[in-house]
């Protein structure tokens, strides 16, 4: 069945693409709308992805498990050319630029750490020295997010 769904030329159906990598078509629609992938149309207006796109899809799949957005993720894989499988010289470049930020990202949960490791089992949620605890919604005057978490300093008490 798989083999009717790859064309004379070895390109994909999206459904072959979605057994393959393990994602549901409807990701792999979003994901080409996101410019991670490429296709080209049949007669029949139906997608067809070229083998290169499974290690596209990989690559993206590997770098949201290291925390990279798509847009880091497609500026990464824009550096690749589209209309022939890259080179191992062109993806060794792409991986270093994301070791780059794997390391910056591998620094800041190191700070997150340090900065909840007095939180876990502790249940205090002590005004004076813990990062989660924010009555009234205090750090919110602060900006976005969890202000205490990512390193604002902790009100005076
Ligand atoms: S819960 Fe005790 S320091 Fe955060």
């Amino acid at each position: 069945m798989l083999a009717a769904m790859t064309d004379r030329d070895g390109r994909l159906a999206i459904g072959e693409l979605a057994a393959r990598s393990g994602l549901a078509p409807s990701a792999l629609r979003y994901y080409e709308e996101m410019g991670l992938i490429h296709s080209e149309r049949t007669t029949g207006n139906q997608r067809r992805y070229p083998r290169t796109a499974l290690r596209r899809v990989a690559f993206v799949r590997a770098a949201q498990q290291v925390g990279l957005s798509l847009e880091e993720v497609r500026a990464a894989l824009d550096r690749l050319p589209v209309d022939r499988a890259p080179s191992a010289t062109e993806w060794n470049a792409v991986a270093r630029t994301w070791q780059l930020r794997i390391d910056a990202r591998i620094g800041e949960l190191e700070r997150l750490k340090e900065r909840l490791t007095g939180c876990i089992g502790c249940g205090c949620l002590s005004l004076r020295k813990c990062r989660l605890y924010n009555p009234g919604d205090a750090a919110g005057s602060q900006g976005p997010g969890a202000r205490y978490l990512e390193g604002d300093p902790l009100p005076e008490s």
